[in-house]
Parts: structure tokens; sequence; C-alpha cells
């Protein structure tokens, strides 16, 4: 391993075993601890995902100062934000903070929540890339669901860092996040070589329901793992679904709230579409087609044009007619 690396890496180890030391066991990190808690993390999970506070000012930089760390070495750690002056700061001050690991368990990154909201700074912060943290190929969380993922040959993906830690406490432990931005090639390349399904379970606010229609288009064009969408009923997230219910019912939601790509797909171009419009329901009708047509089992599309035929009162030859030269287009 590269000398620089491996410095990198001792650094963050250190700086989440302080982070986590400062939540669990002082004064400072009390009111992190019990929001914490009030979100329904219990001590083992607090401790399993490295979980930690930073307090207000400078203390990881202090800490690193008593310790005579190189500032070069602070500097590209990115652990700290540089002012005008050269100063360094610590980027995370006065944030409960989600510890990124790579697929092996080494800390190389850490994502800081605000404890309360206000709206002049972003509810989260990321770390930059670094040395260590090349954002489009990591995942939260693989590092302790890989071997789940691959005795269940399935992968779960969610939107958010709680809704991964959640769904684990819960029993679900096969449950991965892209790192707060859009899922990328790399990511979904490695979740096939340790798995044949995925299922998608992002937020069902409209934010989640775009996110899952651009995972999904993903998915389908690497074609190597079979997608299926988890819908989470009340307009919840995965988090907020447990918070208000319980792991059996979520464990319930898994399995039986689940749609097939197509029928996602269907039911995604009807959002913001007004079907008592004509033009519109006509418009829909030509886009459902399309979806339609991807369809390779001339069983299953028939069974796609009959449901389409039924929900607006149109002919099944008529829409067998529609989808034909579509399909010729295909081959
Ligand atoms: P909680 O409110 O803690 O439950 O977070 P959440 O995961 O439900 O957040 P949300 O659904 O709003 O967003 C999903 C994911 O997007 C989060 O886990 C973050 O990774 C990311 N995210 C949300 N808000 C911000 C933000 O203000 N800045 C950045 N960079 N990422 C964000
Ligand atoms: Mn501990
Ligand atoms: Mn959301
Ligand atoms: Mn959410
Ligand atoms: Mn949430």
């Amino acid at each position: 391993v590269d000398p620089e690396v491996k410095a990198l890496r001792e650094l963050y180890a250190e700086a989440t075993k302080l982070y986590h030391h400062l939540l669990v066991n002082t004064a400072s990190g009390e009111e992190a601890l019990t929001y914490l808690t009030s979100r329904g993390l219990d001590e083992k999970t607090i401790d399993a995902f490295m979980l930690g506070y930073a307090p207000e000012g400078n203390i990881l930089y202090d800490y690193f100062q008593t310790q005579k760390v190189d500032y070069q070495l602070l500097r590209k750690s990115e652990l700290f934000v540089e002012w005008s002056d050269g100063s360094l700061h610590d980027r995370f001050a006065n944030r409960v903070l989600f510890t990124i690991r790579d697929s092996t368990g080494h800390p190389i990154a850490f994502s800081g929540r605000k404890l309360t909201q206000n709206d002049d700074e972003p509810k989260y912060i990321n770390s930059p890339e670094s040395l260590l943290f090349n954002k489009s190929a990591e995942l939260f969380n693989l590092d302790l669901a890989k071997d789940t993922i691959k005795k269940q040959k399935h992968v779960i993906l969610f939107e958010g860092f709680m809704d991964v830690i959640a769904a684990f406490q819960a029993g679900v432990q096969n449950g991965v996040a892209s790192m707060g931005t859009s899922l990328t090639t790399e990511q979904v390349q490695r979740l096939s070589r340790m798995a044949d399904g995925i299922s998608i379970s992002y937020d069902s606010d409209m934010a989640g329901q775009k996110a899952t229609k651009r995972a999904l288009d993903l998915i389908t064009q690497q074609g190597r793992l079979s997608a299926q969408i988890i819908h989470i009923p009340d307009n919840q997230d995965p988090d907020e679904y447990l918070r208000s219910n319980d792991a059996t019912a979520f464990n319930q939601v898994l399995v039986h709230n689940v749609e097939d790509p197509v029928t996602f797909n269907l039911r995604y171009l009807q959002i913001d579409r007004n079907l008592n419009n004509q033009t519109e329901m006509f418009a829909y009708i030509s886009d459902a087609l399309t979806v339609i047509a991807t369809v390779k089992e001339p069983v299953i599309r028939e069974q796609f044009l009959r449901q389409l035929a039924n929900e607006f009162d149109l002919s099944y030859d008529a829409l067998q007619d529609q989808i034909r030269p579509l399909l010729l287009q295909k081959q």
C-alpha cells in the first residue's frame, strides 16, 4: 500500500475513534446521542456503524496537533476546511457523523448531519473525494452487507444512510446506499459481481421516484442485475416506515410491495399527467407502448397490453396494431 494512503487510513481510523468516543462517552456528545436514540438506534448499532459526533470547534485538529501530524497530510485528508490564510478547521463541527467505510471496513470519509433543522445550512455535508474516497465507486455499508448479499444473491439499494442503518438493525442486512448522489455505472458493476437481483427501495416522495427511474434505467442498461422496485407506503422513506411500524411490517413490504420494472415505468409515466385529458391520455398510451415493447416474452407483453386496454377501455386489437412497428424496430 502507498505510504500516503496508509497514513491517511490511520488518520481516519483515529478520527473515527475520537468522534465515536465523543458521542458515546462525553457530555459534549450527549445531545447527539439522545438524537440518535430518539431515532430508534440502539447501542449495538451505534457501535457497529461507528457513528460519531463532532462538537463545535477544532477538536480533531487540536488532537492531531498534539500528535504532531504533518500539515500536508492533514490537508490531503479532507477532514478539514482550509481558510484563505492556510489554517485548517474541522469540517464537520457540530454534526452527527456517519462513517463511510470502504468494502474492507476501513473508514475513508464522513457524512455529517445537523441535529436540528434550519434552512441556511445543508442537512448533510459529505467529505469531498480524497486519495481514500472515490465517491462514484464506493457504496455505503458494502463491508457489513457483502456476505449477506453474496449469500442471498440479492442486494437492496436505499437512498439514505439512515435507511440502511435502520434496516440493518431490523435484520435486513443486505442494504447499501450510494453516497447521497445518483447511482453510478461503477457501483452497479460492483453489485452485479456479488448479486443476481437488486431491489430499489428509495423514498416514496417525488425526488425518490425520480431517482428510482434513473437508477432503474442504469441497471437495465447494464443488463446484469434483475431489478425490482419496492414501494414504501404512506409517502415515507424506509427509515420512517420502520419507525412508525415495525420490523415485521417492513419485511412484509420488502416481499409484497414489489413492482417489476415495466409496472414501475408505466406508473412513473402517469405521474404529473392528467389522463382525463384526451391528448395527454393518447400521449401516455404511446409512451406506455414503448415501455411494453421492451418486454421480450410475448405472453407477458400480451398481459400488459390487455391491462392497458382494460384501464382505458380500448380495443386490444388496436393496441396490438400500434405496438407492432415498435416491435419490428427492435429486431
Ligand atoms: P434523514 O432526514 O436523516 O432521515 O435523512 P434522509 O436520508 O431521509 O435524507 P433525504 O431523504 O432528504 O436524502 C437522501 C440522501 O440524500 C441523504 O441520506 C443524503 O445522503 C443526501 N442528502 C440529503 N440532504 C442533503 C444535503 O443537504 N446535502 C447533501 N450533500 N446531501 C444530502
Ligand atoms: Mn463503542
Ligand atoms: Mn428523500
Ligand atoms: Mn429519506
Ligand atoms: Mn429519512
